[in-house]
């Protein structure tokens, strides 16, 4: 393991505004069953897993669903989410962004994904940054969601990096949660009353200076 520094970012509400669609989907699948779900529930939701997320959804709408009816909600979820991520492409990557993944290219910095989104590959080859990672850990490798920090260590590991040199950026509490489980440094992206255990937290990625980027990735 060696003593250098490695980055890791969440997707959804990270590199891209997905968040947004994820909420919508799951709003339309609540309204389907007959009740509303806000956007201060949908927090909850953010990092969240799509089986555990249902889960709760169906929990706060009082739901209680077969096994068959649990598995055809979770298909249209996702079936009404890729509808709406289906036209995206590199102009949707969140200001800031690239900025920052160039300056740690650059500067040999390995970069890892690390989402609980089963769609996480699929969306980083839309926006065009599928070869721009070292590693990638989405939905697919992990089984236990965040804030557990699996999906985390597990993207360390493969960057070969120890946990404590690794740099998480996260929109989620679950997320900013399982990063300071795994011991690394959480920066929160979004509100600060929301994700104030994160160790540093920026409204968006255009508030981040390149220098503030180097003391973290150099010290
Ligand atoms: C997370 C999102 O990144 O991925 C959650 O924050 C989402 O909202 C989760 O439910 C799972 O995503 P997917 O694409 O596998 O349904
Ligand atoms: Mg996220």
């Amino acid at each position: 393991m060696s003593n250098s520094k490695g980055v890791i970012f969440d997707l959804d509400g990270v590199i891209v505004d997905t968040a947004k669609f994820h909420f919508l989907a799951w709003r339309k699948l609540a309204n389907d069953l007959g009740f509303d779900i806000t956007e201060t529930q949908n927090e909850e939701l953010k990092g969240v897993s799509r089986v555990k997320s249902l889960e709760i959804i169906l929990g706060w709408g009082g739901v209680t669903l077969t096994e068959d009816e649990f598995m055809e909600q979770m298909a249209m979820k996702n079936d009404n989410y890729l509808s709406y991520i289906s036209g995206m492409t590199k102009s949707d990557i969140l200001p800031g962004v690239s900025e920052i993944i160039d300056f740690l290219k650059e500067n040999d910095i390995p970069i890892a994904l690390g989402s609980a989104s089963k769609n996480a590959r699929n969306i980083l080859e839309k926006v065009g940054l599928y070869q721009s990672f070292d590693a990638i850990v989405d939905g697919n490798d992990v089984s236990k969601a965040k804030p557990n920090p699996e999906v985390f260590l597990s993207a360390a590991d493969q960057l070969n990096v120890a946990p404590e040199n690794c740099v998480v950026f996260e929109d989620s509490v679950a997320g900013i949660q399982a990063a300071n489980l795994a011991k690394m440094t959480s920066i929160g992206i979004g509100e600060e009353a929301v994700l104030n255990e994160a160790d540093h937290v920026f409204t968006d990625f255009t508030e981040i200076e390149i220098d503030f980027i180097k003391k973290l990735v150099t010290k």
